[in-house]
């Protein structure tokens, strides 16, 4: 457990030391991934590196030495976070390889460097989502590009509609567990280096972080339900059966995102811890029309909450 007025400056990467070597590095680890797994076919490697290999040497060149563990993808409205964090680079999609433009209001388009409790952290302030027409290898492209640099924890955020009938929206709730109705997987085609072909999904939320995500919230006072989130391709928002029909699923929470970066993650090993802001109730579960603009509102409302709640989390981890 990290004491509280540690360090507040992020660890960094000695250089040239043996923590400098670059994980799935084919020289310096000749036909095993990430996870330090053999690979079966090294030619694997070599047919799909190129369109992540540019993103990765680009960022570790301007990370410098800072090593970041643990990413933070910020949904929309949660931006907030970004301007907290101590040393911070900030680095325009604009300017990263293989990065597009984020066109969604309320997504700022920028990945921050630096650190949070004196965690060495990258946080993604704007996502790629499939409903902006992305392929599901751009959605993916950023959390395939954090396991690359080292990164074994991953901080999903969103905003979503809220299904279950006790929700006493605006509230924050923790992701136990995803339905995926994208009709889309970013793992479909030829394996990428470093993940598996048939990735366990038995427990895409890891327990431990979830555990730990309670507990700060108990300790702070910070409303935290848990529930099952259904991942919808969008952009319009559901229809009142659609939320019945979800209900009937079991879904808790319903939203656009999260579920091609939480597959994505779990194929390359590395843990997750997905929050939603319930901003709205589901469409039909309240007289009230939906509209992206009180989304933003609402997520705003819990923004201080979540950033307590994940640096909560982060101080643990450290
Ligand atoms: N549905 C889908 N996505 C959302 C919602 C919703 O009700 N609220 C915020 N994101």
């Amino acid at each position: 457990m990290r004491k509280k007025g540690g360090p507040t400056s992020p660890r960094r990467r000695s250089a040239g030391g043996p923590s400098s070597r670059r994980i799935g590095d084919p020289e310096a680890e000749p036909h095993s991934n990430a996870a330090g797994q053999r690979t079966a076919d090294p030619s694997i490697r070599r047919s799909v590196d190129p369109p992540i290999r540019p993103t990765v040497d680009f960022l570790r060149q301007r990370l410098a030495t800072l090593e970041p563990r643990v990413a933070i993808v910020l949904g929309s409205g949660l931006g907030g976070l970004a301007d907290s964090v101590t040393d911070a680079q900030r680095i325009p999609y604009r300017d990263i390889p293989g990065f597009p433009e984020a066109t969604v209001a309320g997504h700022a388009g920028l990945l921050v460097a630096g650190g949070i409790e004196g965690m060495p952290v990258l946080l993604q302030s704007g996502r790629f989502h499939l409903y902006e027409g992305h392929e599901p290898a751009t959605v993916a492209l950023p959390v395939r590009v954090f396991a690359e640099l080292g990164i074994r924890t991953l901080i999903v955020t969103n905003a979503a509609g809220g299904l279950r009938p006790t929700f006493r929206v605006p509230t924050l709730m923790l992701i136990a567990d995803h339905i995926n109705l994208l009709w889309r997987n970013p793992l479909l085609g030829t394996v990428v280096a470093g993940e598996q072909r048939f990735p366990d999904m038995s427990e895409p939320y890891d327990r431990e972080l979830r555990a730990i995500a309670r507990r700060v919230a108990l300790s702070d006072g910070i409303v935290l339900e848990e529930g099952v989130y259904a991942g919808l391709l969008g952009p319009s928002y559901e229809t009142p059966a659609e939320i019945r029909m979800l209900m009937r699923l079991g879904a808790d929470s319903v939203g656009m995102s999260t579920v091609p970066e939480t597959i994505t993650a779990r194929a390359r090993g590395m843990r997750v811890l997905g929050i939603s802001s319930i901003t709205n109730l589901a469409a039909g579960l309240s007289a009230r029309a939906l509209s992206h603009a009180e989304v933003m509102q609402a997520s705003e409302l819990l923004a201080g909450q979540l950033q307590r709640l994940v640096r909560g989390v982060v101080r643990q981890l450290g």
